[in-house]
């Protein structure tokens, strides 16, 4: 029978919150542009930007309005066409901007354990089309940079990270944002390092930074001509205020979450042990910007399905992040997949759950999620 949860029992916890600092703190950098009268692209979002490509080590970091638009921009500036290889276990926004840019989204396979483009399947992928790789660093873990970098040299094709996940993750040391031709991140109001809304993207290309400069503000060089066919998406002082904040706590935010994660993680092993959660290959790091188990059904006799329904009744919001997979959403569906080319992605999208995990999610908080987890093994393993 299906237990409900009593009326007003608990509040509902929620997958993910954005973790923000008392009003005062964002006061006085918001006086300024409304002293100033200069409200867009002026000093803090200079600022933001020198201080990110600080922190990032790398040449270029542009503030835009959002990931997306960023990803536009960038496909854009560099003169893509054709076919780009893209995962179909990511956000929509990492495929839109394919299409906005008339280029033909071609759907290739994830790793079964980082849940990452698999370099071999985007080799099985590549055609005389074909002239980018578009990867995702999943929930912040770090894509395989080096071989899609060799593949990438291989064939000669651009290649881009959708690192909208990752602020703040690493491999080997260097922090993502260096790596491929350029890596886009997203602002939002969830992700660990956040402007409210906003993206920023990382480039060593010269030629590329200046594009999505201009491209930002409709393609204008200053002198009202357009070069080119540019967008809206410029970030304004407001947004990089909070971004500023927001990159002054990270590196205790980040602390945080990695502290919780590994809290999380070791509460539902002892529960579960057959549980399987996200491999963080050797030699990186990651946000933990999604905090997600694996259900094998095979394994635990349970599907994911029924977790999140349980969940649910206890006041606990969890998310089945990406499902379904890009090839079956309804934007997608002219994009032709060969049979039993996503094995990997269906198998994963349909057993992946995310649990909350936030900056500053409460002890007690966490103590709930493993005591329902507790209990729905119980029921479980009882019938
Ligand atoms: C992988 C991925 N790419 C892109 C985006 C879009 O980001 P934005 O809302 O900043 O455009 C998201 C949003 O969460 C995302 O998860």
């Amino acid at each position: 029978m299906k237990k409900t949860r009593a009326k007003g029992a608990h509040p509902t916890i929620p997958v993910t919150r954005p973790t923000l600092e008392p009003y005062g703190m964002y006061a006085p950098l918001f006086e300024k542009p409304i002293q100033s009268g200069m409200l867009t692209t002026h000093a803090h979002v200079a600022d933001f930007e020198k201080r990110v490509a600080k922190y990032l080590g790398v040449k270029h970091c542009v503030a835009v309005s959002s990931c997306t638009s960023g990803l536009m921009l960038v496909l854009k500036g560099l003169g893509l066409e054709g076919e780009v290889i893209v995962p179909s276990f990511t956000f929509a926004a990492t495929a839109h901007p394919l299409v906005w840019n008339n280029l033909t989204p071609v759907f290739a396979d994830v790793e079964p354990g980082t849940y990452t483009l698999d370099p071999t399947s985007v080799e099985k992928h590549i055609t005389k089309k074909t002239s980018a790789i578009l990867a995702t660093h999943v929930f912040g873990v770090v894509c395989d940079v080096k071989k899609l970098q060799a593949l990438a040299r291989k064939y000669k094709l651009k290649l881009i990270f959708d690192a909208a996940h990752a602020f703040g993750s690493t491999q080997s040391g260097v922090r993502v944002g260096n790596f491929g031709d350029a890596e886009v991140f997203s602002l939002s109001p969830i992700k660990v390092l956040t402007a409210v809304e906003g993206g920023l993207v990382a480039t060593n290309n010269d030629t590329l930074a200046q594009y999505v400069r201009l491209g930002r503000n409709y393609g204008d060089d200053g002198t009202n001509n357009t070069l080119f066919v540019g967008l809206s998406a410029r970030m304004s002082e407001f947004h990089a205020a909070v971004g500023l904040r927001s990159l002054a706590k990270l590196p205790t935010n980040l602390k945080n979450r990695q502290t919780k994660a590994r809290y999380l993680r070791a509460g539902l092993k002892k529960i579960e042990p057959n549980l399987r959660f996200q491999i963080i290959p050797p030699h990186t790091t990651t946000t933990h910007y999604i905090f997600s188990i694996y259900i094998d059904p095979h394994v635990l006799g349970y599907t994911r399905d029924m977790l999140f329904d349980f969940l649910a009744t206890q006041g606990i919001s969890a998310r089945k992040y990406f499902y379904p997979p890009l090839h079956k959403q309804t934007a997608y569906a002219e994009v032709a997949v060969k049979k039993g080319s996503l094995v990997v992605t269906d198998t994963v999208a349909e057993n992946v759950l995310s649990l909350p995990l936030y900056s500053h999610i409460s002890k007690e908080d966490m103590d709930r999620v493993l005591h329902a987890f507790k209990e729905f093994t119980q029921n479980q393993h009882a019938h």
